[in-house]
């Protein structure tokens, strides 16, 4: 039976007792967290969200043992008692607690536990869907402890930020008309207006534009945001963007504004990072490292070898760059451990990947050299590609060739595959990096036309407004991302504030004036109001967290995640409702 709390105070928590307290008299209040049974003496060690503290009976009171022998893991106790120092021998030192111990002079059972269905007091591993679906006690674990504390500092670190430079938080609606950010919408039935819809928010995109009209000029929010989209590590279909806008801003003006942030926030773990961020084109990106978020951290670019191949006795390559192809490769780190076959299954690997053949040279430590294409480019040649490429003795050259585009993301991939292999990720070390001048415009074969990379509000480069009406698919965005070790952790940019120019982008993408109207028409009327110009950007919170907490998944930095099927295992959710709340909202005729 549970007791009341009563008049019970928690004088310390259950992570703050030191030597300096022995003597002291203390009232704990937490979870059992182990319990070990020496016969005369009983040991508790009690948990809550601060620390574990060990508490101990003794078998002196026999009623006092007698209901301390009933505690089980994850009762919830109250305490009181002394604190005395543990002698030399029992003293703990992987406890903060660990120099001293409560001897209980009263236990209150303020409630019982089932048995869990894993143990919350060790990190035994449990399938995420057990995790998830008892996330009360997998919250319970210090792991996940960690980590939303870690959240909470990160948050409110960034609150900090924002606030001392002069941004207002505001919430936008999240019953709300849809915004195209890519992915599908969830939608709400409104149950006032027969057959139409609220859309939750994929991004605040349009109304923070709308509060720089407002003549807001710097927002923020720390705000959720809801994508109906196929699920990964680093993807939920609600997740949390810190968002922000600033009137009058250039590219360089949110770069201004975030590297700071990103210093205060990596300051929480107590880790200093160097700004300003390197930057890079996109197109520079693709080229070097076959993808639009790069890691640095391995080095390892991609080369052009067109020179070597385009009139090599190696016929494949030299027909491929004679039609407008190419042939690109990259020095592979620390290969000269590879044995032959190690090399042969990276080009069966690479191969799966897509790869319609993989060629490589390499020098063993010794210097020797060897290579698959020796016979088609003979030793001169193949000398001449090691040392343009740069390949040292121990490392090895991976060559591929075709279309440019597809080599580069098939060698940026078999990049990142063996990078990972070698353990060349530094987990301690952080590149982050602005991707920008995306392109404003990237072809959709399906559809056959012109869709946004980023979104429909982002403005074209200065310079190449020329070239919107010709070759729109060469036109520059003002658009950037904010890449951290591979990971995208935000995107923003400059948008158009002015209608006509909006009005023109849409015209674009396909996007005739009846439905421009239709779907955007308050937003575009907004904008002939008196629009500064303006920009922003929004990062990603829960990938932040995670790259901080050093978890390779979003989820474990998220109190109550989806899983990866989108399904809330905990509450249930999505479920089906009583019919009569779907006649209601009209998605079931009237009976
Ligand atoms: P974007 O769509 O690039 O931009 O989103 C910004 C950042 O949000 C994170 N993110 C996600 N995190 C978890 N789960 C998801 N499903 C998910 N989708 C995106 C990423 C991403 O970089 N309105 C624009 C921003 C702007 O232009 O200011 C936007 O939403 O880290």
């Amino acid at each position: 039976m549970a007791e009341q709390l009563g008049n019970l105070t928690r004088t310390h928590t259950c992570g703050a007792l030191r030597p300096d307290d022995v003597g002291s008299d203390v009232v704990l209040l937490g979870w059992v967290h182990r319990v070990r049974d020496l016969g005369g003496l009983l040991f508790v060690d009690v948990r809550d969200r601060a620390g574990v503290t060990q508490v101990v009976f003794d078998k002196d009171d026999e009623v006092l043992m007698a209901k301390a022998k009933r505690l089980r893991s994850e009762f919830v106790i109250g305490v009181e008692g002394q604190v005395r120092r543990r002698s030399a021998e029992t003293a703990n030192a992987k406890l903060e607690t660990g120099d001293v111990e409560v001897v209980v002079r009263k236990l209150t059972l303020l409630n019982e536990a089932k048995t869990p269905p894993f143990p919350v007091a060790d990190d035994t591993p449990v399938s995420e869907d057990v995790r998830l679906k008892y996330r009360y006690l997998d919250l319970r674990r210090p792991r996940l402890q960690g980590n939303i504390g870690l959240r909470h500092r990160v948050t409110t670190a960034i609150r900090k930020y924002f606030d001392a430079n002069g941004f207002w938080e505001i919430e936008t609606p999240i019953l709300t008309k849809s915004t195209p950010e890519g992915a599908r919408d969830y939608l709400v039935p409104s149950r006032v207006h027969p057959g139409e819809f609220f859309a939750l928010p994929q991004s605040p995109q349009l109304f923070k534009q709308i509060l720089m009209v407002s003549g807001i000029d710097r927002y923020v929010q720390i705000c959720r945001c809801f994508r109906d989209e196929d699920l990964r590590a680093d993807r939920q279909p609600e997740f949390t963007q810190v968002d922000v806008e600033m009137s009058f801003a250039r590219p360089e003006t949110i770069f201004s504004m975030i590297e700071p942030l990103m210093h205060d926030v990596f300051a929480v773990v107590g880790r200093t990072i160097s700004t300003p961020f390197q930057r890079m084109p996109y197109a520079e990106a693709m080229a070097k490292y076959g993808s639009d978020k790069p890691d640095l951290r391995c080095g390892m670019p991609i080369q052009d070898f067109r020179e070597i191949f385009g009139d090599s006795g190696f016929r494949v390559f030299r027909e491929i760059v004679a039609g407008g192809g190419t042939v690109r490769g990259f020095v592979v780190k620390q290969a000269g451990g590879y044995s032959r076959s190690e090399v042969d299954g990276i080009v069966d690997q690479a191969k799966q990947m897509g790869a319609a053949g993989l060629v490589w040279a390499r020098r063993a430590e010794d210097g020797t050299i060897t290579s698959s294409v020796m016979k088609a480019l003979g030793e001169v040649e193949v000398r001449r590609l090691l040392d343009t490429s740069s390949t040292g003795n121990g490392e090895l050259l991976l060559v591929a060739a075709g279309e440019p585009d597809a080599t580069s993301k098939l060698l940026g991939q078999i990049r990142l595959a063996l990078a990972r292999q070698k353990g060349l990720l530094n987990p301690e070390e952080y590149a982050f990096l602005w991707v920008v001048d995306f392109p404003l415009l990237e072809w959709d074969p399906e559809d056959k036309r012109y869709v946004s990379m980023h979104h429909p509000f982002t403005s074209p480069h200065d310079d190449d407004f020329a070239l919107l009406a010709d070759q729109p698919g060469k036109v520059r965005a003002k658009a950037y991302d904010l890449v951290l070790n591979g990971s995208e952790i935000g995107g923003g940019s400059i948008r158009i504030h002015d209608a006509a120019q909006q009005r023109r982008i849409f015209s674009l993408l396909n996007i005739s004036d009846e439905e421009a109207k239709l779907r955007f028409g308050f937003f575009l009327e907004a904008l002939e109001y008196g629009t500064p110009p303006h920009g922003g950007i929004a990062l990603g919170l829960d990938r932040m967290v995670a790259l901080l907490a050093n978890e390779s998944s979003i989820r474990e930095v998220i109190a109550f995640p989806k899983t990866a099927a989108a399904i809330d295992m905990m509450s249930n959710a999505p479920s089906p409702v009583d019919p009569k709340q779907l006649r209601e909202l009209h998605l079931l005729p009237k009976k």
